[in-house]
């Protein structure tokens, strides 16, 4: 397998590019649309070098994966999936995270089945890379519909881990659960030590460059949130931390468009799309 990660800087996201070097079967998981809040603007930038990258590999695209419904980017998989295809894939427990939010919203004409999207994936369940084999492991906590995809000795986790020094995702959106969360982690360090573990951001100190991997052993002796205590004391400072946290400067666009697969809203009668803002709901 080969992988090669880009960092999107707005957003503090990695989205990686995989691909079996035998069949040149390719997989993305977590692609970014660019969104400039103040001018209203998507752009494809991020996307585009995504795209010009599997077409200079000379690579074919099988698969589009997300981890989950992003609170802090929009996806680029509808606009990737346009133009290379791949079939689009995300955790079952989606239609929770679409229950919610389409309450949120008030999108009542929302089918919350995960329909939206090509497959919906569980626990144990394997997709064919070429040679590779993508397994899919349920990791809710930062929402209910978190899965990660291990291929090889890799694992693209989500949010789940972030950088040791940064420590793990946040669990307080409507959904999230520190105790399934700890579960998650616990699952994930119980893989072998050398596991690479691919995060989904990385949030450098000033002048350092961002990371795009970490092995489950680095995780174990220096992230910051694991260090001694029991489940409950993890519980606790987790809890203790996002209490400090502002919400993601993109929450509000990004779920309504990421609840549908990343598509944006429809245009009204005048060829302009919107979005919604629920006032006083967070
Ligand atoms: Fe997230």
């Amino acid at each position: 397998m080969e992988i090669t990660s880009f960092f999107h800087h707005d957003s503090s996201t990695y989205t990686h590019l995989l691909w079996d070097k035998d069949t040149r079967e390719a997989a993305v998981i977590d692609p970014v649309l660019d969104f400039d809040y103040k001018s209203g603007h998507t752009h494809t930038e991020s996307a585009d070098l995504v795209i010009a990258k599997i077409d200079e590999l000379g690579l074919t695209l099988r698969y589009i994966l997300e981890t989950h419904a992003h609170a802090d980017h929009i996806s680029a998989a509808p606009y990737i999936k346009h133009l290379r295809g791949g079939v689009l894939g995300i955790g079952r427990h989606i239609d929770q995270v679409q229950d919610v939010f389409k309450g949120v919203y008030n999108l009542g004409d929302l089918a919350t089945d995960g329909s939206q999207f090509d497959r919906l994936l569980s626990e144990g369940d394997t997709l064919a890379l070429g040679k590779l084999t993508i397994t899919v492991l349920e990791t809710p906590g930062h929402t209910p519909a978190c899965i990660a995809y291990q291929i090889e000795d890799a694992v693209f986790i989500g949010d789940t881990f972030f950088s040791p020094q940064a420590g793990t995702a946040r669990v307080d959106f409507p959904g999230g659960n520190a105790h399934q969360q700890y579960q998650s982690l616990t699952k994930l360090l119980a893989l072998p030590d050398s596991t690479q573990l691919f995060l989904c951001h990385d949030y450098p100190a000033e002048g350092e460059a961002p990371v795009p991997m970490v092995t489950v052993a680095e995780q174990k002796a220096r992230n910051i949130y694991l260090q001694g205590g029991s489940e409950q004391d993890y519980v606790t400072r987790r809890q203790a931390r996002d209490a400090t946290l502002e919400m993601p400067e993109l929450i509000l666009p990004s779920i309504q468009v990421n609840i549908q697969a990343g598509h944006l809203p429809e245009p009204e009668d005048n060829g302009v799309s919107y979005f919604k803002i629920p006032l006083n709901q967070f």
